[in-house]
């Protein structure tokens, strides 16, 4: 055998006994979903990708009240209520109305609200699961609250404490892909 096909099979045999180990080394909890839900899934979190984006840029230009709005209405509890509200083409004040009563009846919405009892995703996702979402809603609410604080003339301050606040949503982001993956 000449050195080339030697450092040819070298390699194979490096390939075939790294791999598993490095999957193996992948300690995050599998959450089994249903193709199609693994599938709707994966698109709202490209989505929640784009959320953050349009809320970085809406810090850039100092539109606070769009941060809130995103925050609260895309993100927090309840987004999927609100989600078919705009395809009705209902008003953003409509939808924030509805967020007021929904928060006075202390229902919050969202994958999991129903404890997985609900017809949503939230019926797939174990319980800690879900709780890491509900901590992503809770993050973006506190958000929205923070944005909606700034007055017309932000300060150094205001824009600290919302970026703080985006750090918190982000963090909520990273602490669930740590912990989970999906198939
Ligand atoms: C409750 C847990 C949870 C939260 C909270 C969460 N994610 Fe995810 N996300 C996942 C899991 C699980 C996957 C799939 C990872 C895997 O299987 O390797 C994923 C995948 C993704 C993907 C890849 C999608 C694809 O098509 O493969 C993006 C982008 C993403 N998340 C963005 C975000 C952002 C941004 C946030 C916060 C605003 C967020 N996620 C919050 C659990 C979460």
């Amino acid at each position: 055998m000449n050195i080339r096909n030697l450092a040819l099979i070298s390699c194979f045999v490096a390939l075939v006994a790294y791999t598993p180990s490095a999957i193996a080394d992948d300690a995050r909890e599998l959450v089994k979903l249903p193709v199609q839900v693994k599938e709707k899934f994966l698109t709202e979190m490209r989505g929640n990708l784009m959320k953050l984006e349009d809320i970085m840029a809406a810090i850039a230009d100092g539109k606070f009240n769009e941060v809130a709005n995103i925050a609260d209405l895309k993100m927090g509890f309840g987004h999927g209520q609100m989600e078919q509200m705009a395809k009705a083409n209902k008003s953003t004040e409509e939808m924030l109305a509805r967020k007021k009563e929904m928060r006075r009846m202390g229902q919050r919405g969202g994958h999991g609200q129903g404890q997985g009892q609900g017809m949503g995703m939230g019926r797939f996702m174990p319980e800690n699961f879900r709780s890491m979402g509900q901590n992503l809603h809770q993050a973006s609410e506190d958000l929205a609250a923070k944005a909606r604080a700034v007055g017309q003339n932000p300060s150094v301050k205001d824009y600290q404490a919302v970026v703080r606040a985006l750090e918190n949503v982000s963090n909520a982001c990273t602490s669930c892909h740590q912990a989970f993956r999906v198939n």
